[in-house]
């Protein structure tokens, strides 16, 4: 049975007071059916993981360097998240794409080296706006996964997350068919890369404006294990009813 996960992304979001939201979540959910991830900024990661200590909700980065120490001035390496409390890491978020310029071959080798430390990788991709009304989005996504998915990735530990640009804090949100399409998609090409064994293992998660209002009707989607989710996942009172949503899929 492939795990699900319920994942937080805070992005540049938060400070100590934000503490309680982590702890909020583990009192509601002391024995939860899927697996619960926060992923503050890193700032936060050590305090956040020693707030969750002894619960069921672990800590994230929200990405990592490729190399596991060296003169990179601003970065964080796979090692450093696992020592602060960090048992996962996102990589190649939209965002670090656009801001920093990351690419597919950057994000392979950030998820060989998180695999490699034993953290599990979380990769995003997803289509812009332009790429779905063209037609493009299944190449898109593709062309992504044979990039940014290293070789002999680590069976479980790795999970991928299809975030479509033009979904991510838009409140804007694909059909379930178009989710679906994806997801099947992805399925499909994990199994021709790496065989049946180990693309069933692989959690896929959607994101993208999921909501308390709208996460059960994601959650029913055929091959959807689960979400990646900014906005609403700042306070436990928006992620806890997301979190339930996924329990009861
Ligand atoms: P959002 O962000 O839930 O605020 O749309 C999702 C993400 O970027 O992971």
């Amino acid at each position: 049975m492939r795990r699900r996960l319920a994942a937080g992304n805070w992005k540049m979001h938060g400070g100590t007071t934000s503490l309680t939201e982590i702890h909020a979540l583990t009192r509601a959910h002391p024995a939860p059916a899927v697996d619960i991830l926060i992923c503050p900024p890193a700032t936060l990661i050590e305090q956040a993981a020693r707030t969750a200590s002894g619960s069921a909700v672990a800590i994230g980065g929200q990405d990592c360097h490729p190399a596991p120490s060296g003169a990179h001035t601003g970065d964080i390496s796979a090692p450093m998240l696992k020592e602060a409390g960090a048992t996962h890491v996102i990589l190649g978020h939209s965002e670090r794409r656009t801001d920093h310029g990351e690419h597919d071959t950057d994000v392979r080798k950030k998820a060989h080296a998180a695999q490699t430390t034993g953290l599990v990788a979380i990769i995003c991709l997803g289509e812009s706006l332009a790429q779905r009304e063209e037609g493009s989005t299944l190449g898109v996504i593709s062309a992504q996964m044979t990039g940014s998915i290293p070789d002999n990735p680590t069976a479980g530990k790795l999970v991928i997350a299809y975030e479509p640009i033009w979904a991510i804090g838009t409140g804007l949100t694909p059909t379930p068919a178009q989710i679906g399409e994806v997801h099947g998609h992805m399925r499909a090409a994990l199994t021709a890369r790496f065989g049946a064994e180990l693309a069933q293992g692989v959690p896929l998660l959607y994101g993208g404006s999921v909501k308390p209002g709208n996460a059960a009707e994601i959650f029913r989607v055929a091959d959807v294990d689960g979400a990646l989710v900014g906005g609403a996942s700042l306070t436990a009172e928006d992620f806890s009813p997301i979190i339930s949503a996924l329990e009861a899929s």
